[in-house]
C-alpha cells in the first residue's frame, strides 16, 4: 500500500542540524513519514522516539540501498559529514563518510528512484585562490581540506546526477552553523557556538581562531529554512542544482564576544589559536554573495549577529539551568 506522502529519510539524524531538521519534517510532513537515520553517534531521544529511525552507515552502499527498500524512501536529506577538523586527523574515515557515502547516497537514490536529494555543500568547498569578500555563486573551488576536497566532490557529483542521471538533486552551501541544541565539536566554525556555553556557565571562553577571523554564518532556524525550502522549491526556477551560496551574517570572533559582552557584562575572551583549525578558517571566505540563491527561490534570512545572540541567549540559558 502506498502513502498519502512520500517518506522522507535524513541521515546524519543526531548532528547539530540532522537533529533540528528531523523534527522539523516530522512537523510538516507528518511523525511517521520522516525517518531518522544515524549510525555511530546516538539519536537524540525526541528524534528517537517521535518516528521511525534506523541505523545507516553511509560508507556502505548496501547499507544505504537497503534502508531505501525498507522505508519506501521518497527523498532524502544527507546530512551525514566528518567535519573539517576531525577530517584533516581521520583522513579514511573522512573519505568514506564523505566521499564514497555521497556516491553511494547519490546513486542509490537513483536506482531506487527516489524523487529528490538533498545533499548539502559549506563554505568549505572554497579555498585559498577563491576570492574572499563576498565570494561569487560561481567562482574558484579549491579547497585545501579533506572536508572541502569531498564537499568539491558531492557538488559536482549531484549537478553531474541532475543533470545526467535523472535525480533531483539540491544542495546550499551552509556556512557555520550556530545553534542551541547539539553542539557541535568536529568543525572550525565550532567556537560560535562553545562561545555561548562559556559564556552561560563561567562568564568567559578562550577561543582558538584568532580574534579576527571573519567568517560566514548562520543561526539555525535559518539554516533549516534554507534546508526546506530550497527542496520544496518549483524546478522551473532552478539554474544551479547542488552549489547554492547561502549568507545570512558574517562575524569575528572578537565581533561575537563584543556582542555577548553588551548581553552579559564583563564576559571575558581569551586566545590560545590553534593553527589546525586557524588555518582552515584563513582558506575559507569572510562573507558570501548568495544572489543566486535569492533570485532562484527565494533565499532571505531572518536572523542577524543581534538576533541569534538573543535567541541563543535565552534558549541556551534555558537548556542550561542558567
Ligand atoms: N561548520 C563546518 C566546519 O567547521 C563548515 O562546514 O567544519
Amino acid at each position: 500500500m502506498g502513502h498519502s506522502v512520500e517518506r522522507i529519510l535524513v541521515t546524519g539524524a543526531a548532528g547539530q542540524i540532522g537533529s533540528e531538521l528531523v523534527p522539523e519534517l516530522r512537523a510538516r510532513y507528518g511523525e511517521d513519514n520522516v525517518v531518522a537515520a544515524g549510525h555511530v553517534t546516538p539519536l537524540p531521544p525526541d528524534v528517537r522516539d517521535a518516528g521511525p529511525s534506523a541505523t545507516v552507515d553511509v560508507s556502505s552502499y548496501d547499507d544505504v540501498d537497503a534502508a531505501l527498500k525498507r522505508y519506501d524512501v521518497g527523498a532524502l536529506y544527507h546530512m551525514s559529514s566528518i567535519l573539517s577538523a576531525l577530517a584533516e586527523n581521520n583522513p579514511a574515515t573522512a573519505y568514506a563518510v564523505n566521499v564514497a557515502g555521497a556516491y553511494n547516497v547519490l546513486e542509490a537514490a537513483r536506482s531506487n528512484g527516489l524523487r529528490r536529494v538533498i545533499v548539502p555543500s559549506s563554505i568549505a568547498a572554497f579555498g585559498p585562490d577563491t576570492p574572499r569578500e563576498n565570494t561569487p555563486n560561481d567562482t574558484i573551488l579549491r579547497p585545501t581540506t579533506l572536508y572541502g576536497i569531498a564537499k568539491v566532490f558531492g557538488e559536482l557529483m549531484g549537478n553531474y546526477y541532475a543533470e545526467k542521471r535523472g535525480l533531483d538533486v539540491r544542495g546550499v552551501r551552509l556556512p557555520g552553523i550556530v545553534s542551541w541544541k547539539t553542539e557541535p565539536t568536529a568543525g572550525t566554525t565550532d567556537y560560535a557556538v562553545a562561545i555561548f556555553y562559556g559564556a552561560i556557565r563561567e562568564g568567559r571562553y578562550t577561543c582558538y581562531l584568532r580574534p579576527d577571523t571573519a567568517l560566514p554564518m548562520m543561526y539555525m532556524p535559518d539554516a533549516i529554512d534554507s534546508l526546506v525550502q530550497l527542496a520544496e522549491a518549483d524546478p522551473g526556477g532552478l539554474e544551479h542544482h547542488a552549489d547554492f551560496n547561502v549568507g545570512a551574517m558574517s562575524f569575528t570572533p572578537a565581533q561575537l564576544a563584543d556582542a555577548i559582552r553588551g548581553r552579559i557584562p564583563g564576559f571575558v575572551m581569551e586566545y590560545e589559536v590553534d593553527p589546525l583549525r586557524q588555518a582552515i578558517a584563513d582558506s575559507w571566505p569572510d562573507s558570501l554573495d548568495d544572489s543566486a540563491a535569492r533570485r532562484e527561490w527565494g533565499w532571505n534570512p531572518k536572523y542577524d549577529l543581534d538576533a541569534m545572540v538573543d535567541d541563543m541567549l535565552e534558549n541556551l540559558g534555558r537548556k542550561l539551568g542558567k
